[in-house]
Parts: structure tokens; sequence; C-alpha cells
């Protein structure tokens, strides 16, 4: 099919429309295909194969037998590959980008941000490939010693979201390369074509066949591919981004065989500003926040407790800010928001304005469809005063509502925040170190932001608590994830 996606891009090997097994874009069997939107033009720029059960089953045995040499390998030579896949990333920076905001309708300015810290999964765990320690360890017999030693824990199963066509993607097979682990990995139906091009570079890069496989099927036959990954004896290890609801699922599945699991779900991020808070910062680092490819990140401010001190202040400066945003298509000139990713998106939107109106909010910024755009735009609303039974306070919003709500103590909002079953990111804007420490030791999450928004970076351990999930992705602890500990007790070394 001669795709649009083409005359965007320059390296047109970056555009595939098959799946990627062995090394190879393959054909499927299935006579079956999907269809790849455009959200913001409602375009198809590809149609791709629904691929069959049995060629997932088929996908994952040559996994597991790619694993028995690619454990093998020397860290140093798939240290050389990821670092190469980093610089090849870069090189192809403006087409990768402009794939991501085609398939996913993000603005190019995010989707060049998204690219770059893809690529740096690439880069540090090129670096971490080489540092996977053990420990020695002397027992209680004086005449043993014990080893501990790191090993790959065999073929892995990368469930991948739309909202980070490439970034997901890399922070999962970024330390499962530098380990030795071979992958299988499923792209979100909505957003295929970033891990297909990803593929062709990691080829490019080195990566032997089998290292990486990149299955495909639409956003109703997803349910299939996970079950067979996550009940497949030969799969050791799942990792999944997405909704705490389907994690739940895939975690009950993946009990059958008792295996490795990282779950990365979802979140109900506070951003708590306290009187004292730098408030120009507090407010641009908020909106950042909350607002970063319209609020469909996990870890997005979902809700604004601020301090009654500087409530009014705040608010008025932060409607300010969100009155200047430029919604368009992501590939156009001065655009600093795209579109959502479907019209499910905008429902729930709508919904938890509704219904946090419904219960006293006022509206700050009136937002709204944009039908002139396109049926996936909509322009950010900002509501205050928003009461804590409204929903939005309680559920993942996934979009641009700006809910801000006034608290008058420390001990107060502390409460209120950690009155959720999810617990992955908080933020904090504050001056005094008592409060920040206070916040930062008793806030239920993973991850706490002080003073930014903007936080998440490879070198950091990303990952939540509670029903947010549990492993963890990036940083040095990132490996841990990928690898199993054995203890080898050597005995009688002194005879
Ligand atoms: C996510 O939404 O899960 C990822 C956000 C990030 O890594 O910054």
């Amino acid at each position: 099919m001669s795709s649009p996606v083409l005359k965007h891009i320059k390296n047109h090997n970056l555009f595939q429309t098959k799946p990627f097994i062995n090394n190879e874009f393959v054909e499927s069997k299935s006579g079956k295909t999907f269809k790849v939107i455009n959200p913001a033009t409602e375009e198809v720029i590809a149609e791709l194969p629904e691929q069959t059960p049995e060629e997932i089953d088929e996908v994952i045995k040559l996994t597991a037998e790619a694993f028995k040499t690619f454990r093998k390998t020397n860290p140093y030579d798939r240290s050389k590959m990821l670092r190469k896949l980093y610089d090849l990333m870069i090189e192809n920076l403006d087409d990768l980008a402009t794939i991501i905001t085609l398939e996913n309708g993000k603005c190019l300015t995010d989707a060049k941000g998204e690219i770059k810290y893809a690529a740096s999964y690439f880069e540090w765990f090129s670096e971490e490939a080489k540092r996977v320690y053990g420990d020695t360890i002397q027992p209680s017999n004086p005449n043993n010693k014990i080893i501990t030693y790191k090993q790959p824990v065999g073929a892995v199963g990368l469930l991948c979201p739309f909202n980070f066509p490439s970034a997901m993607g890399a922070r999962k097979a970024a330390p499962a390369w530098a380990v030795g682990c071979t992958c299988i990995l499923k792209p979100d139906g909505q957003t295929p074509l970033s891990s297909l091009a990803l593929a062709y570079l990691a080829k490019e890069a080195g990566f032997p066949p089998g290292a990486f496989n990149v299955v495909l099927a639409s956003v109703e036959s997803t349910p299939m591919v996970g079950t067979k990954i996550c009940e497949s004896p030969s799969i050791k290890k799942v990792s999944f981004t997405g909704s705490t609801g389907v994690g739940k699922l895939l975690v009950k599945q993946s009990s059958l065989t008792l295996k490795k699991l990282s779950m990365e779900l979802g979140g109900n991020a506070p951003i708590v500003v306290f009187d004292d808070a730098d408030l120009d910062l507090a407010v641009e680092q908020s909106v950042a926040s909350k607002f970063r490819s319209l609020g469909q990140t996990c870890v997005c401010a979902n809700r604004l407790y601020v301090q009654e001190g500087v409530y009014d202040k705040f608010c008025e400066k932060f409607a300010e800010k969100v009155k200047l945003f430029k919604i368009g298509n992501g590939l156009d000139e001065g655009v600093t928001h795209g579109c959502l990713i479907n019209t499910k998106a905008i429902e729930k939107v709508e919904d938890h304005i509704e219904d946090a109106i419904k219960k006293g909010a006022q509206v700050l910024v009136k937002g709204g469809k944009l039908p002139e755009l396109g049926k996936h735009f909509y322009a950010p609303t900002v509501l205050k005063d928003v009461q804590q039974d409204s929903k939005v306070l309680h559920e993942e919003t996934f979009g641009p509502l700006g809910a801000i709500a006034k608290f008058s103590t420390k001990e107060e909002v502390l409460e209120l925040c950690n009155d959720t079953p999810y617990g992955l990111a908080s933020y904090v804007f504050a001056q005094n170190i008592n409060t920040i420490w206070y916040m930062s030791e008793y806030l239920e999450a993973g991850m706490v932001s002080v003073n930014t928004g903007l936080f998440t970076d490879a070198s950091m351990p990303f990952g939540g608590i509670k029903e947010s999930g549990f492993g963890r992705e990036g940083s040095l602890y990132g490996i841990d994830d990928y690898t199993v500990l054995k203890s080898i007790t050597l005995g009688n070394v002194y005879n």
C-alpha cells in the first residue's frame, strides 16, 4: 500500500507493515488485516496483517529457541549493539518522531522528545550491560563460599501501550537485551508502526535473528496475543504497561506458569502546591505535567491540590497558561498539543467534567470538542473548587482536564493524596525542607517528584506501588526485572 506516511519521512525503510520475525519482515498466513488510523486526520495510514493464534505460538517458540544462543553473546557485544541502536535512533530522529505523530496524534515536539527518551534507554543499558554484578558470601561453613550470579530470565513478552509508541518498548527491550534475553513485543493495535521502525533499526544495529520479534494484532485481537504470551511456559517474563484492569487479568493468566512480571499500571497522581512554593515554577511545571501528551501518560497529574494561601493566584495563573495552548495537527508548525487517541478517550474526559461540575466545581477554562479540527481534538478544560467526591479525584482521566481543589494543612492533603488504590507518581511544590521530606516520606507512591513536573529519565527507577503495579524500569534496578539470581555454593574450597 502506498501510504501517506511515506511523503512525510526521508528514510522509507522505517515504514514497515509486516510482522518482524527472526530478523525479517514476513507475510502472515492470515487473510485478515487491520487499519492504522492517523487520529488527527482520520486517514488510514497503514493496513497490517492480523496474525493468527498459530503464528503467535510459532513466534513464542522461536523467541525461546533464540534465547539459547543470544544468552551466550558477550555483554560487550550486546553493549555495542545497544549503543549502535541509540545512534541510529538519533540519526533518524525526525522520521521516527513523525511516525509517532502520525499514528498517535501527539505534537511533533513531544514526539521528538519521546524518541530522545526512547533512545536514552538504549544508551543507558548499553552501559549497564557491562555492569551486571554478583556477590561473594561467606556461609556458616568456613570451608565453603557462595557466589551470586545474575542470569537472564529467558524469552520475555513485552506488551506495550499506545501513549508512548516508541519509548515503552525501548524501556522494556533495552534492559532485556543488555542481559541477554530475547523479546517478543506486541505493540498497541493503534500505534504499531513505531515498533516496526524500531525492529528495522535493531536489525541494522546488529541484533541477531530472534533477539527481537514484533507481532501484530488489532485492538480487538489483543487479548488473544496477551493470553498466549502470558500462558506460555516458554515465556519466562512479561512486562506490561497499561491499565490496572488489564494488568490484573494478565497477572492471573501468568499465574499458570508462575512467570516473573513487571506491571506498570494506572495512576492517579496528585500535585500538591504549598503556600511557600515558587508559584511561577509550580504553575509552569503543573501545566507541563498535567498536559504532557494531552494528559495521556500514567504519570500526568490527575488532581491538583493547592494550599489556601496561594489558591486563587495559582488558579488564575494556571488558567492563563492553558489558554495559550495551540491545539492542532501535531505535524503543523507552532502546535503545542495534538489530539487524543480515540473518541473513547474524549468520552471519559467529558464524563469527568460533567460529574465534577454537577458536584460543585467552577469552570476556569471552558474546553470541549473541536469538530472543526477533527473528531479526536479536544480543548483542555480547567476546573477549580473540585469536590472530593468527584470522579476526577479518584479515577485516572487520561486526558486534558485540570482539576484543582483547595487544602489547608499538610496532614489533611496527605490523607487526600493517599486515599486511592493507586500509587504511581506524586508531585510536591514547596520550599520548606521539612514539608518536602514529610510529603516525600509518607506519600504512597513509587515516585515522588519535588519542584518539577517532568521527572522521568532512563537513570530513574520507574514504577508504582499499590494497584499501580510492581517492578522497576530504567536505572540500575531495571536490570533486576530481566534477571534471576542464582546462588552457587562452592564446597570444600580449602581442601
Ligand atoms: C507512562 O505513561 O507510563 C510513561 C511516562 C514516562 O515514562 O514519562
